[in-house]
């Protein structure tokens, strides 16, 4: 949504921090109503188009969406880089209105979450955000759906991640701390959630009722049921230059067998790509712990959920 309020109504889909727990419960719940029943949904998006654009490389993003439209009974269009970097050959906003002219609704995976916001600001269809440096939405929620579906009740489950601050571990915790869900986060020192993310996610895990714990200790991971983890160095961000010292930092935040164990937990997330045998071995990965699948899946009945309230 691209105000918040105590609504269902989603206008856009931008940003963890802008959606309340009753909204997410609701997408929790479509998802799994659609994942059972594609068939009751095929039409939501007939003669509806959608454009994708993506600043950065995706498979499961990518396919998920172009799919999951395709299962809508709509059409999917997507826009690499052709067209020059977003912003570099026109203004964010007349690309903005541009393709409002023509598209029911933007996806986009974009550098900066300055540009999503500059995109929904200005076009006149709603917005979905497909990553950006500081959220990964879809992911997120596409996780609860796989947590939901593996526990039944969130407000038992206890959640770790454990790896760089990013993206991906800012949309978990905002989320988990908006559902209610125990949250842990253990990423090695200089690689911390900004002090502004990490102030939301304890407002919002005290009005939830939930714990939130940030360390950088992975001795005191404690007991969990999941341990998530993610790249240790993110698109954008690649520079072999710095990948000795990268690999050295975060070789003991390693997601393994033995990490598991210590913290009892049964089940091991990954957003993928995984980079095996740095943040996740490919034993654990390959482990019938590992719920990776199921969570690459859920990205498409998520989104999908996300794309039917968008248009009701
Ligand atoms: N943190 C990762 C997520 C990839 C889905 C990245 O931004 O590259």
């Amino acid at each position: 949504m691209s105000t918040s309020t105590n609504t269902n109504k989603l206008a856009h889909f931008l940003a963890d921090d802008q959606l309340t727990k009753v909204q997410l419960l609701a997408l929790i719940d479509l998802a799994i109503k659609i994942k059972k029943s594609p068939q009751q949904y095929n039409q939501i998006l007939a003669g509806k188009s959608v454009a994708m654009i993506f600043e950065k490389p995706s498979l499961r993003t990518h396919v998920s969406f172009d799919m999951g439209i395709n299962k809508l009974g709509g059409h999917a269009l997507y826009l690499g880089q052709q067209n020059g970097k977003l912003g570099e050959r026109e203004r964010v906003s007349d690309y903005a209105k541009n393709l409002s002219c023509f598209a029911d609704l933007i996806v986009a995976r974009v550098f900066s979450h300055d540009a999503i916001q500059d995109l929904a600001e200005h076009a006149s269809v709603p917005v979905v955000n497909a990553l950006c440096d500081l959220f990964h939405p879809c992911q997120a929620l596409a996780d609860f759906v796989t947590l939901t579906e593996q526990f039944g009740d969130l407000s038992t489950v206890k959640l770790a991640y454990v790896g760089d601050g990013n993206n991906v571990s800012n949309s978990l915790m905002i989320m988990a701390a908006t559902l209610g869900v125990d949250f842990t986060l253990v990423t090695p020192q200089g690689h911390e959630a900004t002090a502004a993310m990490i102030s939301k996610a304890e407002q919002l895990a005290l009005k939830s009722g939930s714990k939130f714990t940030c360390t950088t200790d992975i001795n005191v991971i404690g007991n969990q049921d999941v341990i998530y983890t993610d790249t240790w160095v993110s698109m954008g961000d690649e520079d072999a230059s710095k990948k000795a010292a990268i690999l050295a930092k975060f070789s003991p935040y390693q997601v393994n067998h033995e990490l598991m164990e210590k913290a009892d937990a049964s089940i091991v997330m990954h957003c993928q790509p995984a980079h095996l045998e740095e943040e996740i071995t490919t034993a654990l990965f390959d482990s019938a712990m590992s719920v990776v699948f199921q969570q690459a899946e859920n990205r498409m009945w998520a989104q999908n959920a996300v794309l039917v309230s968008l248009f009701s």
